[in-house]
């Protein structure tokens, strides 16, 4: 980033806590044993990983020994996906999931496809929200699992997990929710929440790359097979020497974020508002996704400009045209094609992300940048008037 920059693409990734850092550093210092050595100096990085686990889980009012320590999202959501639909495999074989998931969630219902399952997709309406009625009606005796995400990755769209997950309760489905792009942004409790398995992942919420967790609820039928094979660890369920510095930046991540969530969401809406204010008049604007979403994004499109000469023109503002992950492709985004988009009009989306450092200052100049760059290629269109 230099010096100019102004970020604004933290759905992509956040930048860590300068505590996290600390807890890291002062963990590694502590102890560098193997947290499996019987030894002292192991049981002490044991300690530091049940201490480091409970925090995770003070955040999201679950059991501690319901969460198993992954990678990141990706991994938990295979593990969840992939390993719930094979535990149950015996039972059915019929999965469900959205066409608006992360690609870390569709693309392993493609290779369960080449396994055997049937998948059936269900679309959003056009604001990106899933009508509990759509999805419930997408379910057979065979379903075995669901996976719906929580809040959108290009949108912020947030979909009603409790009333999803209510439905696969009653007929007993498994119910994954990658909540990737939540956990630690909104309120999560998962005491309540009818939810089987979930996925967390550290750098969305101010903590390092590499780390994440799956929660697995403790219900007769709720268990996944392994994905990776090895050592003992975690019960099996994800073998793999566990990292005592990972876990521990995870523990602070969410206790840190546990301490300012409600101020954080109060600060990113005030962001989000000013933006919207500030470009809402800009002719042939459309909002993609849904007002009420999740404050920390805002995803526009604009009718008569491209995204990728917009992206350019919007520098030095660090934002994605979708997905981070998919930005290689140029494809128009899938999720923006879901939500009914046109090619032209998903090609042109520009997706704003804020976080806790993110200024009124940055939003103001974002905005004017982002009217400026929308007029000039609008006047270097073809066909515009001279
Ligand atoms: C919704 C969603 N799921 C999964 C992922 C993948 O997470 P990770 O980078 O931790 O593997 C991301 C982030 O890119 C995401 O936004």
């Amino acid at each position: 980033m230099t010096d100019r920059s102004i970020y604004l693409d933290y759905a992509a990734s956040t930048p860590v806590d300068g505590r996290v850092w600390e807890r890291m550093r002062e963990v590694s210092e502590l102890t560098c044993a193997n947290p499996s050595s019987t030894h002292a100096a192991g049981r002490l990085a044991q300690e530091i990983i049940a201490t480091s686990t409970g925090q995770l889980a003070a955040l999201l009012n679950a059991r501690a020994d319901r969460l198993v320590m992954t990678s990141g999202a990706t991994e938990s959501d295979n593990l969840a996906i992939a390993g719930g639909a094979r535990y149950r495999a015996h039972r059915g074989r019929h999965l469900v999931s959205m066409r608006t998931e992360h690609k870390a969630v569709t693309d392993v219902f493609e290779i369960l496809a080449k396994e055997g399952f049937d998948v059936t997709w269900v679309d959003p309406a056009a604001n990106g929200v899933l009508d509990p009625a759509v999805f419930e009606a997408a379910l057979r005796d065979d379903t075995q699992l669901a996976s719906i995400m929580f809040v959108n990755n290009e949108t912020g769209v947030v979909q009603d997990i409790e009333a999803l997950g209510a439905i696969c309760r009653e007929r007993d489905i498994l119910m994954h929710v990658d909540a990737a792009q939540a956990v630690g942004k909104v309120h999560i409790d998962l005491a309540t929440l009818p939810v089987d398995l979930m996925s967390i992942t550290a750098h969305k919420f101010y903590g390092p790359k590499g780390v994440g967790a799956l929660y697995i609820a403790d219900r007769p039928g709720c268990h996944v097979e392994p994905i990776l094979y090895g050592g003992g660890q975690q019960r099996r369920i994800r073998p793999g020497t566990m990292s005592t510095e990972m876990i521990a930046a995870l523990g602070t991540t969410a206790s840190i974020a546990a301490e300012r969530i409600d101020d954080d969401l109060a600060h990113l809406r005030s962001m989000r508002k000013a933006l919207w204010d500030g470009i809402a008049g800009i002719d042939g604007l459309t909002l993609n996704g849904d007002p009420d979403g999740f404050p920390g994004i805002l995803n526009v499109s604009v009718a008569g400009v491209e995204g990728e000469s917009l992206l350019l023109a919007l520098e030095p503002l660090l934002v994605a045209t979708g997905s981070a992950c998919n930005s290689k492709t140029q494809e128009p985004s899938y999720v923006l094609r879901a939500l009914g988009r046109s090619d032209a009009e998903a090609q042109s989306a520009i997706r704003f992300s804020f976080g806790r450092a993110t200024t009124l200052d940055e939003v103001e100049f974002a905005a004017a940048r982002y009217r400026d760059a929308v007029a000039r290629l609008r006047a270097l269109a073809p066909g515009a008037a001279a």
